[in-house]
């Protein structure tokens, strides 16, 4: 089936689809985005993803191109046409496409935002078999720049990041910036000993993840200990378990950290209830 897709105001066939070659997102990576996850045919955490966006673009001196009501609108039209019960919501802003290739941003009155929505059909996201096996991760340097806070599209080196993970017979990579983690390559990083779940605190270092809110959030109500503070890799590699968070992944259990295997090495049990909390309390307030 040919996907419909959303371009500045337009509902069409991917085929048609078309931005221009002078976009600062193509030119600059001058662009912002949010992946909002579908269960049911509804969508999960919206209000946060939109509210993230809403800040990514403030922080970015960007026009909104739109009402954060007309994106739901949107959203909810694009879940409808191309008939997704599971899976994602790609969407993104960017500072547009002005005449000709120039450094400094272009006149936002004369210039407008492209923005850009499509669908991503994952049947079996939520039952993931992935998740019932655990991930490995290697470690790797965190070289990307220092606002990690924003969501923008500067995504090479995260890229880089899983293709060097899977090099090393790995699913992902968890980065390293003075010896301590920041967060997976697209996605947030935790490891659990005991009662307590070990994460790093929210700056301009990692991004603030709406699943991770979430997350820790039900984590608490189910009386478990959360610390937001700096962790190396040897202490995660010593953890009982550990995972990741992210909209297209929820809650994923991580069983290897660069060749050493957490506990016997299968996901752990305080991973996957928090998985499974997270996915039935999300069902339930989607929209
Ligand atoms: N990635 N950290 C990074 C660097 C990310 O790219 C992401 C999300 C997260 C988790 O954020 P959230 O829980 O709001 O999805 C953390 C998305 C899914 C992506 O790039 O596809």
């Amino acid at each position: 089936m040919t996907r419909t897709v959303y371009v500045n105001g337009e509902y069409l066939p991917e085929t048609e689809a078309k931005v221009s070659i002078f976009d600062r997102a193509f030119l600059m990576a001058d662009g912002v985005y949010e992946v909002t996850s579908v269960l049911g045919g509804k969508l999960i955490d919206f209000d946060g993803h939109a509210k993230r966006l809403q800040r990514s673009l403030t922080e970015l001196e960007m026009p909104a191109p739109c009402t954060m009501d007309v994106l739901l609108e949107i959203h909810r039209k694009l879940v409808k046409i191309n008939e997704i019960d599971e899976g994602m919501v790609y969407l993104q802003v960017t500072r547009g496409a002005p005449d000709d290739r120039d450094f400094v941003f272009p006149d936002p009155e004369t210039t407008k935002p492209t923005l850009v929505l499509f669908t991503q059909n994952k049947p079996g996201l939520a039952d993931s078999p992935v998740a019932k096996k655990g991930i490995k991760v290697i470690s790797i340097e965190d070289v990307r720049w220092g606002r990690r806070d924003i969501k923008t599209v500067q995504l090479l080196y995260p890229s880089m990041g899983k293709m060097m993970a899977k090099k090393a017979g790995c699913d992902d990579a968890w980065m390293v910036e003075d010896g301590f983690v920041t967060e997976g390559t697209s996605n947030n990083a935790y490891f659990i000993k005991g009662n307590k779940i070990v994460t790093r605190a929210l700056s301009n270092d990692i991004l603030h993840g709406i699943t991770r809110a979430a997350v820790l959030r039900f984590a608490k109500e189910a009386q478990m200990e959360v610390e937001e503070r700096n962790f190396t890799i040897a202490e995660a590699q010593e953890a009982d378990e550990a995972f990741i968070t992210s909209a297209s992944t929820f809650v994923m259990p991580v069983v290897e950290i660069d060749g050493v295997a957490l506990g016997d090495g299968t996901p752990g049990a305080r991973a996957l209830r928090l998985r499974e909390i997270y996915l039935d309390e999300s069902r339930k307030v989607a929209i």
